[in-house]
């Protein structure tokens, strides 16, 4: 075990542990985001640096300080080892400059793009983006590409994690897709825009961080806060089963895997869950997905029961 203390808040971890994954374990704010990184999928992270943070104190043999910020997700603790997160003015600025930088080729269409409300991208740059890009030059464009007939890439908003690239190769049969390019020419590809067709690839949708892959079957259909999302689960032969629908009404428009506190998927679904069972007559139905009160998703719903007592009090 190693004893290790992230902005003044000291625990004690399995040696080997990553920084990042000491930091989940205390879990709330101290939390470094992490764009790249997944849990599920091995050699993932390491590639977007939004994780990085100050090593004050390298270990209790070796009291040095570490001479560079370093990415938490690759770096594992040692016995006393001392970090800032949050608490450091210099990981502060230089995530500022990292969401500046992730965003220079990034389209501003969130009003348009399905994945926003849910985007990492979009959360972080609330939290650390400019008002404005010193970017002179064009930006990147790329057409819009069918992988199949179920899920589309918008390259133009492909953060180059390799978590996609990870899902394919890890928990389906035959990847079909990778980066190529090296680069401001990398991009995700199908080399012949191949269709990515195998049982579990609709998860790539799901781990993609931004809305560069989104789900043909809901695009356009609603902003994910005007849906309602339901826990629900069905005897899968393939899957676990376990899901969320997301209502329009009485129509579900999505079906999605679910996700945990730090966004990651508990269980990565097969794409019959995913996008052949939208009647709710498919599934049994545990109750309303708990959403973080934080998140945009969770506004509209309940604002009737918050704002009950005080509508009582008034009438
Ligand atoms: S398409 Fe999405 S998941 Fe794939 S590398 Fe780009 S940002 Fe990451
Ligand atoms: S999450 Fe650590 S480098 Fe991307």
């Amino acid at each position: 075990m190693a004893k290790v203390t992230i902005d003044n808040i000291e625990i004690e971890v399995p040696d080997g542990t990553s920084i990042l994954n000491a930091a989940r374990m205390i879990g709330g704010d101290i939390v470094p985001p992490a764009m790249c990184y997944y849990s599920k999928l091995k050699d993932s992270g390491g590639k977007c640096r939004t994780c990085l943070v100050k090593v004050t104190k390298g270990s209790e043999k070796d009291p040095r300080p570490m001479p560079k910020l370093v990415a938490s997700c690759r770096t594992p603790v040692q016995d006393g080892m001392v970090v800032q997160n949050s608490t450091s003015q210099e990981v502060v600025e230089t995530r500022n400059g990292i969401v500046e930088m992730l965003l220079i080729n990034h389209p501003l269409d969130c009003p348009v793009c399905d994945q926003a409300g849910e985007c990492d991208l979009q959360n972080l740059a609330y939290d650390h983006g400019k008002e404005a890009t010193r970017y002179e030059f064009d930006r990147r464009t790329f057409d819009k590409i069918d992988i199949g007939d179920k899920i589309q890439l918008h390259m133009t908003r492909c953060i180059l994690c390799y978590r996609c690239v990870y899902t394919a190769d890890q928990i389906t049969n035959n990847r079909v897709h990778g980066i190529l390019g090296r680069g401001d020419a990398s991009e995700i590809s199908t080399y012949i825009e191949k269709a990515i067709d195998n049982d579990f690839s609709g998860n790539i949708i799901d781990v993609c961080p931004v809305g560069a892959l989104t789900d043909k079957t809901y695009r356009f259909k609603n902003r994910v806060w005007f849906t309602k999302p339901v826990d629900a689960h069905r005897d899968c032969p393939t899957c676990s089963g376990k899901v969320v629908m997301w209502y329009k009404g009485e129509e579900v428009i999505r079906i999605t895997g679910r996700k945990d506190v730090n966004g990651e998927l508990e269980e990565f679904i097969c794409n019959t869950c995913r996008f052949e069972k939208k009647a709710t007559s498919d599934w049994i139905i545990e109750g309303p997905r708990k959403i973080d009160d934080k998140s945009v998703i969770s506004q509209n719903h309940y604002l009737a029961d918050r704002m009950k007592p005080v509508i009582d009090k008034i009438v």
